[in-house]
Parts: structure tokens; C-alpha cells; sequence
């Protein structure tokens, strides 16, 4: 149905008017539809990776090595659930000129990436690896050259191990190496780069690798998340100063990862544990970094954090960003646990919610418009993207065809919840799929694929899948 048969439909229900069947299913078919012009011609859209995801090459041309490359090698690889690693992944370091003109097929107008920072100075520090700058330069060119703006993440998680022997994220000298590491970024690609975000969900790789120690580099331990928390809280301004600074025209973001929280009864402990939670998981990075401090009242063991402050640190801790990105795939529906450790809470059991991805994960698209309303609340934020939302499904390839209808559907759901946002005025300017294509799901391995391209990961052989086609669909109206 065109919108003009759509829309002469409509008027035709208004007026009473009943209508033949098979009409009247079309428009309710196509009223369910969205569409691109919806969101205004300046949205942004795009799909998103990250370097450690997708690159391969792992110590190629004199790069350096990662966390994760230390990490996804330690115990035989038992550190990650499949025993995989990201040696190769995508092969993306080979093969980014296909990728790229895959993209520009597929109508993507913007493609967010970030810059494995021991691919640019393998120690950390000191030696910049020119082959690693020449790489991502070329990158950046090939984008440009098919009509695709990049959008830079700084970091994604992939900390040189030389500076994890260190200590890492934990050793306050950091603050100093990730000055020069921005430094260096932006010097070299601030030319033809002008969107950045400094971090990728710091919750995630704090709370992943220096708390849990499910990610790399796998530290268990209070005293260490404590310490690496006010350090990547302090590294936000480190590296957007850096980026204003260097980057003429520059829009400088961050981004974080972002979860609606429910308690699971009214219960006063469980709503005490739903608040808790979300300080820790929505509240604790972006509220100093706002000028608000860390959220103490509402989580009393970021006390805990104040010890690593020093002075001026609460001044220095603020920086103005030009946007925030959310990142959303799910919510969190908290219950009262008294013997866990900082939260006194656990997570409900998706199952037992509604319908999981492949990451058991629940289905939550309402979950996207209510962290979009709850960012917005914010009056120092000034635009908000969706720099990251997409879900996993156990998609198979048949025929040369991958008939993902779950993932279809899961983002039109979301992307109605974006919408209803936006024309409730909160200011989202830009959506970003996760991801362009299958890749290395960190502590889950290969199994998770999260990409409208789907890739055989021994042929290394790209399919678009339905979900992928239908996004390109979309993007195909002006
Ligand atoms: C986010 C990460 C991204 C990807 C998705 C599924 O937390 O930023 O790298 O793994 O989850």
C-alpha cells in the first residue's frame, strides 16, 4: 500500500464508511509499518562494531597484544564458553573493502567503529605501529568513498596487555596513557573523522573484566572495580578534551549501556533493590561525568569509589559532551537479595518474563523508550543516539537465504518505542543497529549472532540476511 492509498484508506474510515475485507487488513498491515521519513530527514542510521569483534589479524603488521587476545588464549581458551577467540573473526582487517561496499548496497548511510588501540601503539605507550594507523586511515577512506560516514569509538574494551601488566584500568597512570592513545587518534584520523564516542559502555568492561571477571581481563575483586571505576569515570573528560581540542568541528560523544528497571514486586526491599540497581547499572558512569557526583545516596557502596578521588578530581570528572549514546537490548526486573555483594539484588530470570533472544535476553521494546525518557531527563545531555540495539536469534542459512522474521520484527518494535520518543520530543537524532554482522560475541564466542549480514565464520562468506534486506528496504526511502 503507497501512503496516498493509505491515507485516502484512512479517510475513508474516518468517515464511517465500511470497507471491503482484504482493504481493510492491508491498512492495518501497513498502518503497523514504519517508515524512514517518520524520524525526520537529519536521523542518523547506521550499523555498528567494534575492532576486537570483527578485525582478525590479531598480531599482524606489528600490532600489539589486547586484553582480549591475552584473555581468549589463557587455560586453552576456556575463558570464553565455545573455547573460540578473535584471532581471525571477520577477517575485517583482509576484507573491509567488501564489507564497506556491502554497506553502501545496503543503504547504510553511517557505520560506527572503533580503533583497536594496540593496532596504533602496540606497547600502549611510546612506539606508534604506522601499519596500524595506515590500516584504519584506509578504512576511513573507503567509507568516504562509498558515501558512509564513519562514527569512531575510541574504546571498545580492547586495552593493550602492556599496560594491563601495569595494572591497567585500575592504575591511576592511566589517566595519562589515554591521554596519548586519544591523543594520537585524533591527530592522525581527526581530519577526516568528525564523530566520536571516547568509551564503549563502561559498565559492561568494568564491571565484565575488573568486578566478575567474565570479560578480559578477567579480574574478580571489590577493591579493583572500585579503582578501575573512578579512573574510566575520569578518563571521560581525559579523552573529550583531547578530541574538542584536536578535532576541528569535532561532535564528541560517549556511550553507554542502558537498562529500564523494574521491581518485582512493592515489596519495600525489592523496590530498594530495583533503585540500587539502577544506580549501578544506568546511574553510577554518567552522573559524575553530568557534574551530579556518583550516585551514592541510592547506592551507599560507591563509598567505596570517593576513596580513589583526589583532590579536584570531582571538577575534572566533568565534561560537556556534545551527545550521549544509549545502548539497549533488554530490561532488568530487580528482587531483593540481601547476601549479594553492592546491589542486595538479583536479576529475575528473563524466562520467566516473556520471550529470550539467544543471549537470554528478554524481549523488551517498550525497555528502549523508557532509557531514551529516563536520558532525557537529564537536562545537561544535549542529543541522545541509539548508538547500539539488536538481538541475537539462531538464524540458519539455507538456500543462500537466512529468514531471520524474529530480528525483522524486533527492530521494528524497537524502532516504534525510538519513534514514540522522539515525537514525544525527547531529542534522538540517529539509531545504529548491532550489528552489520555476525561476529565474535565476546565470553559467549561465535554462538550469538547479532548481525543483518550473516558470516560463515570458515568460509568467511557474507550473506544478507531477511533482516538485513528489509533494512535496507527502509533505508531505501528518502
Ligand atoms: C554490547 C557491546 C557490543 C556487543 C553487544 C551485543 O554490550 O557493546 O560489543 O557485544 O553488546
Amino acid at each position: 500500500m503507497t501512503r496516498e492509498e493509505w491515507l485516502k484508506t484512512a479517510a475513508v474510515i474516518a468517515t464511517g464508511a465500511a470497507l471491503p475485507k482484504g482493504v481493510l487488513a492491508q491498512f492495518l498491515a501497513a498502518s503497523d509499518e514504519i517508515k524512514r521519513s517518520d524520524f525526520g530527514k537529519d536521523f542518523v542510521w547506521g550499523t555498528a562494531t567494534a575492532s576486537y569483534q570483527i578485525e582478525g589479524a590479531w598480531n599482524e603488521d606489528g600490532k600489539g597484544e589486547s586484553i582480549w587476545d591475552n584473555f581468549t588464549h589463557r587455560k586453552g581458551g576456556r575463558k570464553i564458553k565455545t573455547r573460540e577467540n578473535g584471532d581471525t573473526a571477520c577477517d575485517f582487517y583482509h576484507r573491509y573493502e567488501g564489507d564497506i561496499e556491502m554497506m553502501r548496497k545496503m543503504n547504510i548511510p553511517a557505520s560506527r567503529f572503533s580503533i583497536s588501540w594496540s593496532r596504533i601503539l602496540p606497547d600502549g605507550t611510546g612506539r606508534v605501529n604506522q601499519k596500524g594507523i595506515d590500516f584504519y586511515k584506509r578504512v576511513i577512506e573507503k567509507c568516504h568513498k562509498e558515501g558512509i560516514e564513519p562514527w569512531v569509538t575510541c574504546y571498545h574494551w580492547d586495552l593493550p596487555q602492556a599496560l594491563q601488566n601495569k595494572g591497567g584500568w585500575t592504575n591511576r597512570d592511566i589517566l595519562g596513557w589515554f591521554e596519548e592513545y586519544v591523543s594520537l587518534c585524533a591527530k592522525s584520523f581527526g581530519d577526516s573523522v568528525k564523530k566520536w564516542m571516547v568509551f564503549n559502555e563502561p559498565m559492561a568492561f568494568v564491571g565484565g573484566g575488573y568486578l566478575i571477571g567474565l570479560h578480559a581481563p578477567g579480574i574478580f575483586g571489590f577493591k579493583s572495580f572500585y579503582k578501575a571505576t573512578h579512573h574510566v569515570t575520569m578518563s571521560h573528560a581525559v579523552g573529550g578534551k583531547v578530541l574538542k581540542n584536536l578535532v576541528k568541528d569535532g561532535d564528541i560523544g560517549t556511550t553507554y549501556s542502558c537498562s529500564p528497571i523494574d521491581s518485582v514486586s512493592h515489596n519495600a526491599l525489592d523496590m530498594r533493590a530495583a533503585k540500587q540497581a539502577d544506580a549501578f547499572l544506568n546511574r553510577m558512569y554518567i552522573e559524575p561525568v553530568l557534574g551530579m557526583g556518583y550516585p551514592t545516596k541510592d547506592l551507599p557502596a560507591l563509598r567505596h569509589v570517593e576513596k580513589y578521588m583526589k583532590a579536584d578530581d570531582e571538577k575534572n570528572i566533568v565534561f560537556d559532551f556534545d551527545f550521549i549514546g544509549i545502548q539497549n537490548y533488554t530490561r532488568t526486573v530487580a528482587q531483593y537479595l540481601g547476601i549479594v555483594p553492592i546491589l542486595n539484588a538479583i536479576n529475575v530470570p528473563p524466562k520467566k518474563l516473556g520471550q529470550v533472544t539467544e543471549m537470554n535476553w528478554e524481549v523488551y521494546p517498550e525497555g528502549i523508550y523508557r532509557v531514551l525518557k529516563q536520558f532525557a531527563d537529564y537536562k545537561q545531555i544535549k542529543r541522545l543516539y541509539v548508538t547500539e540495539n539488536g538481538a541475537a536469534f539462531p538464524d540458519v542459512l539455507e538456500n543462500n537465504t537466512v529468514n531471520d522474521t524474529q530480528r525483522t520484527q524486533f527492530l521494528k518494535d524497537y524502532l516504534k518505542n525510538v519513534l514514540k520518543a522522539k515525537n514525544e520530543g525527547v531529542n534522538v537524532e540517529g539509531y545504529f543497529v548491532w550489528s552489520f554482522m555476525d561476529n565474535f560475541e565476546w565470553a559467549e564466542g561465535y554462538k550469538p549472532r547479532f548481525g543483518l549480514v550473516y558470516n560463515d565464520f570458515k568460509t568467511q562468506q557474507r550473506t544478507i540476511k531477511n533482516s538485513g534486506k528489509w533494512y535496507s528496504n527502509f533505508l531505501a526511502e528518502k
